[in-house]
């Protein structure tokens, strides 16, 4: 039987999150209602971060009020801190289910411009919002961001990724996405970082999470694959892109990599078809 990879489908997040126009919530919610209907399980639906910071996400209330029912399906949201956990109470619909995912960088330099304050205030930060996300019985999950390059600090030494990794789940034994937010990691460096993670924290809990900025994300998840991750983060249509390259390509095309988990002779449960509609429908959003 063919080994299962969990793909999380982040373009209704990442992906929308970089676009200058304001998107109409019933675009947002048609999207995420297709691919909903795919054979996803994890969808990232919006953020309750700061309107200022992110005004894309500013109507996550009202995507997440829309959402036709699907109980196959996770709904993932970020919360940065405790002003988000409250926003994300009062949004949240019963019977729904939901993860919370919270987020810090491996640089400074990202941390600082990201979340306005230091990696160890972030993590500070979350603890209440991990700790709440529990008594609730919700699922959790880190991001690390800038697990290979940071567009302040430069080249992020692995080491400096496996303490970021230690630190968040000095909190919670939470599940971790890696991300390459800037989309310059290498294969070779790739490989490097995975392999001073997995010292501190199982295969198992790991996802990859690539930017296909520089091109390289397929060839990056190809060594994720090889060194035993079984989840990635993709957006349909390649959907977002990086504040700091403008027109450059955003996360990995959730269609492309089920290309090359077919090709390695992976299951996913994700039917191509209505990946494709979904990504024609991302692309006219863009
Ligand atoms: P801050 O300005 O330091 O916060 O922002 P503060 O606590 O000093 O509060 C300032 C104001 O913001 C106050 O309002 C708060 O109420 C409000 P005022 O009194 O001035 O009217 N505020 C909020 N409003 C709504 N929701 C909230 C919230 N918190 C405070 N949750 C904060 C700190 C974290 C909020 C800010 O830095 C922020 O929102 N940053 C956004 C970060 C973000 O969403 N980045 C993109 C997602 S991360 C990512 O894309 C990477 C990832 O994909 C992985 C990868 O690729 O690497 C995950
Ligand atoms: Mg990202």
């Amino acid at each position: 039987m063919a080994e299962f990879v969990r793909l999380h489908e982040v373009g209704p997040r990442d992906g929308l999150q970089n676009e200058p126009r304001a998107i109409p919530v019933a675009q947002k919610v048609a999207l995420i209602d297709l691919l909903a209907t795919s054979g996803l399980r994890d969808i990232e639906v919006g953020s309750f971060v700061s309107p200022k910071w992110v005004p894309q996400m500013a109507d996550t209330d009202r995507v997440m009020a829309a959402l036709a029912p699907a109980p196959d399906v996770r709904f993932a949201v970020l919360v940065p801190n405790m002003t988000g956990w409250e926003a994300f109470l009062a949004a949240r619909v019963p019977g729904v289910h939901y993860e919370i995912a919270v987020f810090i960088s491996a640089s400074e330099g990202f941390s600082q411009n990201n979340l306005n304050c230091s990696i160890a205030q972030s993590v500070a930060r979350l603890a209440p919002v991990v700790e709440a996300a529990r008594a609730e019985d919700l699922r959790l999950r880190g991001y690390i961001s800038c697990v290979t390059d940071c567009p302040f600090d430069g080249p992020t030494l692995p080491e400096r990724v496996a303490d970021a990794a230690a630190l968040l789940r000095a909190i919670a034994p939470m599940p971790l996405s890696l991300g390459d937010t800037i989309g310059k990691g290498t294969p070779q460096r790739v490989a490097a970082m995975l392999e001073a993670v997995m010292q501190v924290v199982p295969v198992s809990d790991l996802a990859g999470h690539f930017h296909d900025t520089g091109g390289q994300a397929l060839a990056n998840i190809d060594v994720a694959l090889d060194l035993g991750l079984r989840a990635f983060d993709s957006a349909v249509g390649g959907l977002g892109g990086c504040p700091y390259a403008p027109g450059a390509p955003g996360n990995v095309a959730t269609e492309a990599v089920l290309e090359l988990l077919d090709r390695r002779g992976f299951d996913t449960g994700i039917d191509a078809t209505v990946i494709a509609k979904a990504a024609q429908m991302a692309r006219g959003m863009r």
